[in-house]
């Protein structure tokens, strides 16, 4: 949440700024600024809105080769020009951008102000500014390190001061932060998107650490400023998997990517001969796999949905007990941590707060965690014991969806595994592995459906409320085509397990309420066609999203029909067609659907 970039070398810093500012807007986008180095000083320019709306209003002369930027996603004080960072000190000395959150802002805020500080803005952050301007130390990192010192929570900081104009001084504590190097100019960003068109090597900053960053290169210290030693490394990325291309949004271009980022999490690890999954970044021996007694899944969001799928293959193929649980709920619960239970964190951008809160809780009371996370030497990829990683590609739209499919695949991956040291036979290993190696080509023909859908959702963005039912496999994509409706297209859409419709929800079923309920071709059928009629009795309109054998007994429904899989793997071939529905919807209502209102892409804040 929130982004960070900064720039310091021999070039004007705005246009870079600004180009990384847009890149990273899918991170928060509500108010956006910057600040640069002139040779008058400290110059700023923030203001509520788009970093479009930035850029059209600055200043004719805003030139300076060391300058920081931010966009914002408001957590302290309501998106407003006063609250959009860069803050600067009382002297506008020193300005600041910052991501995370200061958890004792407010008594810092009343310390300051006693000291006579006058508070411009309701923002946590603004009292960062002050605490760097206020310190007698001599050098900057001196300043930020003392400043940081008074702080409790959460950062990743870019700090500018008029006094050293050569440097920015970046610190990371919970909120990603790395420094990229050019050729005699160097970078900082809290994501790569940032500064990709110009450079991909790079250095992490781990938590706890300070960085002062010249057009010459960086060096790194702990907060008490003793050195520490970082490497560099060039990522393999391609900058043009940052770019939409030809597609309206990266939403629409993250879909029609799924059946390529598919193969790419699946290749090298399926074993034909043995009927099994190769993953090697687990770190775990077949002893040790085969005493694994329980998977506790953990994720926020969507991944949390797909951990519930996760959980299922894990029990059907490995036969182990196994579920899924909000990361943000667990750790608040006092869990209890077994040593014979695998747990199991699920991220596309590896940086979910809640998720890395709660690897953290598990590890420090002795447990097991791997990850499945997308993003390469992200937070949670490197806290936890081992890993698969998701290979989907960048991910920019808010709403995701490559990623998730490729964590379904990483779930089938590791039941396979858990499931060829115990029980599973080498037969249904093979079976499976079929299954996967065809679903690259089945993904492309729920993709082909596209026109139908975009009809079909043209006909839903009408109607106020939807809901969206299955049972048991089919719950978690009925949560996820939910949860994928709501958050593009504002629309209320509610998930429940259609076994649970009678129960109360039915009471809401109308002719102005559709339901979009999954069936797929299973030992469920005959039930869930009930419960479809059940429906239908009640006059609620219904679209079926299932499989061509399925018999739906002469039921006014519209069909949505996906190429049958194997029964383990069917429900991400039944979520595709639910994405579709949920980007022609927010199309429709002329939504933007990469950014939707009140989102942003990574949850780094609690
Ligand atoms: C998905 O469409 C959502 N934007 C959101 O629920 C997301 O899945 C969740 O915030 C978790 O993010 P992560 O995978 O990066 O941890």
């Amino acid at each position: 949440m929130c982004g960070i970039v900064g720039y310091v070398g021999a070039q004007q810093a705005t246009p870079v700024l600004l180009e990384g500012l847009t890149r990273l807007e899918h991170r928060g986008y509500d108010s956006a600024g910057l600040a640069v180095l002139a040779s008058s000083g400290i110059k700023v320019a923030k203001r509520a809105g788009r970093v479009r709306d930035l850029a059209g209003g600055l200043p004719k002369r805003f030139a300076g080769k060391v300058g920081i930027g931010h966009t914002r996603w408001a957590t302290h004080g309501p998106a407003n020009d006063v609250n959009a960072h860069p803050h600067t000190d009382a002297k506008g000395d020193v300005a600041i951008v910052h991501n995370g959150i200061i958890d004792n802002a407010a008594s810092l805020r009343q310390r300051l102000a006693d000291e006579g500080v006058d508070l411009v803005s309701d923002t946590d952050s603004e009292v960062l500014a002050h605490l760097v301007g206020r310190s007698e130390a001599d050098t900057l990192e001196g300043k930020v390190s003392e400043a940081l010192a008074a702080v409790e929570g959460t950062y990743g900081l870019a700090v500018l001061h008029a006094d050293f104009p050569d440097r920015i001084v970046v610190a990371r504590n919970g909120s990603p932060l790395l420094i990229g190097v050019g050729e005699k100019e160097m970078y900082v960003a809290s994501d790569l998107a940032a500064i990709v068109r110009h450079t991909t090597t790079v250095a992490h900053l781990d938590d706890g650490e300070i960085a002062t960053v010249t057009a010459n290169g960086f060096t790194t210290y702990r907060l008490d400023l003793t050195r520490t030693a970082r490497d560099v490394t060039t990522l393999d990325i391609d900058p043009g998997s940052y770019e939409a291309g030809d597609h309206d949004s990266f939403m629409h271009k993250e879909m029609l990517e799924q059946p390529a980022a598919a193969e790419r999490v699946l290749r090298g690890r399926l074993d034909e001969r043995f009927g099994t999954a190769h993953l090697g970044g687990l770190n775990m021996d077949a002893r040790e796999t085969r005493a694994i007694r329980r998977v506790k899944i953990l994720g926020c969001g969507s991944a949390y949905y797909v951990g519930q799928m996760g959980a299922s293959l894990v029990e059907e193929l490995a036969r182990i007990p196994a579920d899924a649980e909000a990361a943000s709920e667990f750790r608040y619960r006092n869990p209890i941590i077994e040593p014979d239970t695998l747990y199991v964190a699920v991220s596309q951008s590896g940086e979910t707060i809640d998720t890395l809160l709660a690897v953290q809780e598990i590890r420090r009371k002795g447990g097991r965690v791997i990850g499945l996370v997308n993003v390469v030497g992200s937070a949670i990829a490197r806290e936890c014991d081992g890993g698969i990683y998701l290979h989907a590609g960048p991910e920019v739209a808010v709403a995701s969806t490559k990623a998730l499919t490729n964590m379904f695949l990483g779930f089938a991956l590791l039941a396979l595994q858990l499931g060829r040291v115990r029980d599973l036979s080498i037969a249904d290993g093979r079976r499976l592995i079929a299954g996967l190696d065809r679903l690259p080509e089945l993904i492309e023909q729920v993709l082909a459906q596209e026109d139908a859908l975009a009809e079909l959702a043209g006909r839903l963005a009408a109607a106020e409320s939807l809901f969206f039912v299955g049972r048991v496999r089919g719950f978690p994509v009925a949560r996820e085509g939910a949860q994928k409706f709501k958050e593009i297209s504002y629309r209320h859409a509610e998930a429940y397990q259609t076994s649970e419709l009678k129960h109360g929800p039915l009471a809401l079923i109308s002719e102005q309420v559709p339901t979009i309920a999954v069936v797929p071709y299973d030992e469920l059928t005959d039930r869930n066609v009930g419960a479809l009629h059940e429906i239908a009795a009640r006059r609620g309109p219904l679209v079926v999203v299932t499989h061509a054998d399925v018999d739906l007994g002469g039921l006014d429904v519209t069909r949505i029909d996906v190429p049958r899989s194997e029964r383990e793997l069917d429900p991400i071939l039944l979520t595709i067609p639910l994405q579709l529905l949920a980007y022609h919807a927010a199309l429709e209502l002329g939504h933007d659907i990469d950014k939707p209102r009140n989102l942003a892409k990574s949850v780094t804040v609690e």
